[in-house]
């Protein structure tokens, strides 16, 4: 199996690693702050990140440093930093190790990102359901005042910042980064119409910067190795490393940090060991919930943004999900839209009421009493939410619809023609949709 060398997770499998405080220091924990404290410009910073190629690991690949730069340089008022841990993506699993196992990979990136944005305030936004990461941070960053690395005039320069930890309250939407920033308001979580962005108008209506847990945790490892290295791993415009969180009927499910670039039959036969005895591979969600299916035809494609856009799906937030033969494609589109009609916050119409029909049907076809014509008007109902909701939501929702309609057509048609789940046929569900 080829064997690559790991950046993020590094730290956390060397044997003893706690997270503390001193044992990230003796891994050269805080130089890269203190390197750009005592000698890099802000604006130079930002030059840095952008050289290095770093995108957002979030799930829409947006170039970081490119981000920061939108930042007005001479604005007077607070300027704001949050980020976004709230990981509510199905099949997700990543940051949740990242903040869990080395938090301070994560607080270092932010002070730096705070230091060359201009911000004196930072947020960690962390799912609700996350107790034990909550208290991790909150602990870490006690260690940080402790050690006089956050508050005032850190490490004798002019530079001050304080970090909050805010949990949510367990919603998913809460991670697109406007209702994330409505629900740090203590607003209720929907996401805001853009523009203006938050890069103008963000947290309070100041300017904010809203990054994910992975991306700012690169950050330290670029200052101190240089954007040359960075960019020299992964492919020419998807750089660095990436963590994909592998589930499913694989061997060895897991988080695997890989270079961008390799191939998801690597990622799967390799790394995740392979399909479980006597199973064999159907599809794939390549980047979490919101990503369109592959199928085993899709192997080979590279576990890049590019790549994987170019194939018809995203990489999203990196959560690999792979499902067996014995798998109803039906019956999992359903379960998705079940999760995705309970998540709409409800401000657009077409995701609020759109994916109550969706669900409708598909519950109609799964549960046996589906029609023909059902087909068609999953297509057509998709296509009036795609694109026309303020959040990509409503993208994300039809998703899992349109991607099975293309490429496991045959099992609805078997659903209908048969008037059962070829998969469960003895299966009996509740039709009405709350
Ligand atoms: C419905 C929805 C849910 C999202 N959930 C998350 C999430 O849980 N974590 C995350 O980092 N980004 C999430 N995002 C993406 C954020 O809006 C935003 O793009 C990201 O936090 C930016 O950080 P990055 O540039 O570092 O990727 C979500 C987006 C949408 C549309």
């Amino acid at each position: 199996m080829p064997t690559y060398e790991k950046i993020l997770l590094k730290n956390m499998e060397q044997p003893g690693y706690t997270g503390s405080l001193s044992d990230y220091r003796k891994t050269g924990g805080y130089m890269a702050l203190e390197k750009v404290l005592k000698g890099i410009a802000p604006a130079e910073v930002i030059d840095t990140i952008k050289r290095s190629g770093l995108r957002g690991r979030g799930g829409a690949g947006f170039p970081t440093g490119v981000k920061w730069s939108f930042i007005p340089k001479d604005h007077p008022g607070p300027k704001y930093l949050c980020c976004n841990a709230d990981e509510s993506e199905p099949g997700t699993f990543k940051d949740r190790q990242l903040i869990e196992n080395d938090p301070h990979q994560m607080l270092e990136g932010i002070t730096i990102a705070c230091y060359a944005i201009g911000a004196q305030t930072a947020y960690v936004y962390i799912r609700g359901e996350f107790f034990l990461g909550a208290k991790i941070i909150q602990g870490a960053i006690d260690e940080l005042y402790q050690a006089q690395l956050l508050g005032k005039k850190i490490l004798g320069s002019n530079f001050n910042l304080d970090i909050y930890v805010h949990r949510g309250a367990g919603a998913y939407i809460c991670g697109e980064e406007t209702a994330l920033l409505e629900s740090i308001e203590g607003k209720r979580g929907k996401p805001r119409t853009k523009p203006p962005f938050p890069a103008t108008h963000g947290l309070y209506q100041k300017p904010t910067v809203v990054n994910n847990v992975e991306t700012l945790s690169n950050v330290p490892h670029i200052i101190n190795r240089g954007p040359e290295w960075f960019a020299a791993i992964g492919t020419a415009k998807s750089t660095g490393t990436r963590i994909f969180s592998v589930s499913g009927p694989v061997n060895r499910p897991g988080n695997y940090e890989v270079p961008l670039g390799i191939t998801f039959r690597e990622m799967i036969e390799e790394h995740a060991g392979g399909m479980k005895e006597g199973k064999r591979l159907k599809a794939i969600i390549p980047g979490g919930a919101s990503a369109s299916f592959f199928t085993s035809e899709h192997l080979d494609v590279k576990m890049d943004f590019e790549s994987v856009a170019a194939a018809g799906s995203m990489l999203g937030s990196g959560g690999v999900t792979v499902m067996d033969d014995e798998t109803c494609m039906v019956a999992a589109t359903l379960n998705l839209l079940e999760f995705f009609h309970h998540e709409s916050c409800g401000k657009c119409t077409p995701c609020r009421e759109g994916s109550a029909w969706l669900l409708q049907i598909l519950r109609r076809i799964e549960g046996g009493e589906g029609r023909r014509e059902d087909l068609a008007q999953l297509e057509q109902l998709s296509h009036r939410i795609e694109g026309m909701t303020i959040c990509a939501f409503g993208d994300a929702e039809v998703a899992p619809i349109l991607s099975t309609l293309k490429h496991f057509r045959a099992e609805y048609e078997a659903h209908i023609d048969e008037k059962h789940c070829p998969f469960r046929p003895n299966l009996a569900l509740a039709m009405a949709v709350p």
